[in-house]
């Protein structure tokens, strides 16, 4: 197949380094074959599945598990993430060696979803994950301060009768792992960050050499509290969004490389765990096929990433972080490629109930927003083309 390429934008296909798919377990909410189909759309030709699944994946043979049903779905490279501590309990390691050997090749671990709040664990884990070469990645909430919390502090989470999910809980859970990261000489990845206050502990971390790396979600970077004020479920999510303050210095961080990448925490759940009470709805929204267009609309748009810009957060640093070798750079002369083709101009509405995911949880619905993906290479096969899985 000839694809004319006049007018768009050729990228190392993308690596997404925080995607729950939910196999096993809820696979009425989405399977690894129908989240591969979203990634695909979406551009990646990398996934990072994340833990939280049921059984979780902490042990050889559930990710050996995920890892083949990644390839037999044969749409993206699903990279199981492991997790840090049995059974997400974070009371004792998982046998991470053993997960970092088996097929799989686990590279990525974390109690995502949960947190390995106890410091001493994560210290372990860290001088472990170096030994290993393998990264930990922290969910970043210090679960002893958000008991109970819903939302971001302040009006909109008072008026439903919440204290709120504080920045400091995030903050200070990741002032920690840093210094414990730097004690280990430890590689440390931290997810989904959603404060100004992060951002500012990921700098001076950086600066004095730490070996850490940071991710933030489409979401954080577009949405703010201001979503609170209908309590709509789909605009609940972990970390919360935070204010437009948060928001304008995590586009910044972004674009000067103080967080490394742009990660989805594509989080799929059913109808009745979002059409339902604030309280009673499970955090997370849809994130794979929308994330290319948030970050033309945050940062292409607004002039804070060029498209070079745009490969580094998309697909280079994150492939760099996650260990992939195979991904996240130019190809070299006659290897297959793995490649993104985008159109960046072409505006489409945002329809749920049209996304390859079995869940609808997006927060953009009706929104229109710039960038296409036209085509997605995977070792230089098509996956996805003008919108559709290629067969
Ligand atoms: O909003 C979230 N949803 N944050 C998490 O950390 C977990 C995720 C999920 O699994 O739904
Ligand atoms: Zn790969
Ligand atoms: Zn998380
Ligand atoms: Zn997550």
């Amino acid at each position: 197949e000839v694809i004319d390429a006049g007018g768009q934008v050729l990228l190392p296909g993308f690596v997404d380094l925080h995607t729950h798919l939910r196999e096993p377990g809820r696979e009425d909410t989405e399977t690894i074959a129908t989240g591969s189909a979203a990634a695909a759309l979406g551009g990646y030709t990398a996934v990072f599945a994340m833990a939280n699944t049921d059984p979780v994946a902490d042990n050889a043979v559930i990710v050996d598990h995920v890892w083949r049903r990644g390839q037999e779905a044969g749409l993206v490279d699903v990279h199981p993430v492991g997790a840090v501590t049995v059974g997400l309990k974070g009371e004792k390691l998982a046998e991470l060696g053993t997960m970092a050997k088996s097929e799989a090749q686990v590279k990525v671990f974390s109690d995502d979803g949960l947190c390995v709040a106890d410091p001493l664990l994560m210290r372990r884990a860290l001088e472990y994950s170096t030994a290993l070469g393998v990264v930990i990645a922290q969910h970043a909430e210090e679960p002893r301060l958000t008991v109970g919390a819903q939302a971001h502090e302040g009006e909109q989470a008072a008026r439903l009768g919440y204290t709120g999910w504080p920045a400091s809980a995030e903050e200070s859970i990741v002032a920690r792992d840093c210094l414990l990261a730097q004690h280990a000489n430890a590689r440390l990845h931290v997810c989904h960050v959603s404060t100004s206050g992060t951002a500012d502990i990921l700098k001076w971390a950086k600066d004095r050499g730490t070996k850490v790396s940071a991710e933030v979600t489409p979401h954080h970077l577009l949405l703010t509290d201001e979503r609170l004020a209908t309590y709509d479920p789909v605009n609940k999510v972990n970390p919360p969004l935070r204010t437009e303050s948060d928001a304008e210095k995590l586009r910044a961080a972004l674009a000067e490389g103080v967080i490394d990448c742009v990660a989805t925490d594509h989080a799929p759940h059913a109808v009745q765990d979002k059409d339902c009470e604030w309280s009673s709805a499970r955090p997370g929204m849809l994130g794979l096929q929308t994330a290319l267009s948030i970050v033309v609309e945050t940062m292409v748009r607004t002039g804070l990433l060029d498209w070079r810009g745009v490969a580094r957060v998309m697909s280079e640093r994150p492939a760099e972080i996650g260990n992939l070798s195979d991904h996240g750079r130019p190809i070299e002369v006659g290897e297959p490629a793995n490649l993104t083709l985008v159109d960046p101009d072409t505006e489409w509405t945002v329809r749920g109930a049209e996304f390859a995911s079995i869940a609808a949880n997006t927060p953009y619905e009706g929104m229109r927003l710039p960038g296409v993906v036209t085509a997605t290479l995977l070792r230089g096969r098509i996956t996805a083309r003008e919108g559709k899985i290629a067969s």
